[in-house]
């Protein structure tokens, strides 16, 4: 089954939109399966004219429910903050009810601690039997120009954990909450929103026949049944002759 779908947009503006409509048609399948939509969102800039535009949506609010894929060690009204972002551009200008909205606990004095804090949220959300992962609707990615996704960074100790649904991600030795690979690869859908002549090197990478994901964590990332989408704009992917 051919679950990989690649599509390269003129520029950032058109890209966000195709990302829109994708969201929205993720969003309004769900529904319709399971009368709830489960997404786990980015952080990181790219986003965030996306959810900008979602805030602008009619949708059944009451039926949609947002994690995060990965969170960095901060308050969430620390500028840094991922759940901060997505709160000013788009949850808090739509009427989501306060308990649909799941963020990665950074409150504590170790993060391991959140992390399995977090981790046990999503097995009661799921309602998960114990060594399963949490079948998202939808999780939105970005990749670094490293090509890093989620907080999934290069040669880190994170990207070798299977046996967890949070882990402990490490950024230039700054502590961050991250999904881990399993659980990305469990989604119903993953999409990655790329732009930006920056990450041109990266997806060169990611798409090359052979890279080690260690070294390309993004390379991680092949949803088991779920469908796998790349929107990339022409600067960041318009070389690479995809899509
Ligand atoms: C984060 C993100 C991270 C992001 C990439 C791309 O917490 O920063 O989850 O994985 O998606 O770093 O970031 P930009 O969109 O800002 O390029």
């Amino acid at each position: 089954m051919n679950n990989k779908h690649v599509e390269v947009l003129p520029d950032k503006t058109a890209l966000i939109e195709r990302g829109r409509e994708r969201v929205l048609s993720e969003i309004r399948t769900a529904i319709a399966r399971s009368d709830r939509a489960t997404i786990a969102l980015a952080g990181g800039g790219t986003p965030k004219p996306l959810y900008e535009a979602l805030a602008k949506e009619d949708l059944p609010w009451e039926k949609i429910h947002i994690f995060w894929g990965d969170e960095r060690y901060v308050p969430p009204d620390h500028p840094d903050s991922n759940q901060r972002m997505a709160r000013e551009a788009w949850l808090d200008r739509v009427p989501l009810p306060p308990e649909n909205i799941h963020p990665m606990p950074t409150g504590a004095a170790d993060p391991a601690i959140d992390a399995r804090t977090h981790e046990q949220e999503l097995q009661a959300f799921f309602e998960l039997e114990s060594g399963t992962f949490p079948e998202f609707d939808l999780i939105l990615l970005g990749i670094g120009d490293d090509a890093h996704t989620a907080s999934l960074f290069p040669g880190t100790e994170a990207l070798q954990v299977r046996d967890r649904l949070v882990t402990v991600g490490n950024k230039d030795g700054q502590p961050r909450l991250t999904f881990t690979v399993p659980s990305i690869n469990a989604a119903r859908c993953v999409l990655f929103l790329v732009s930006g002549a920056g990450k041109q090197e990266a997806l060169d990478r990611i798409f090359a026949p052979e890279a080690n994901p260690f070294v390309y964590p993004a390379r991680f990332v092949q949803p088991g049944e779920g469908q796998l989408w790349w929107l990339l704009d022409d600067a960041a992917g318009g070389h690479l002759g995809l899509g």
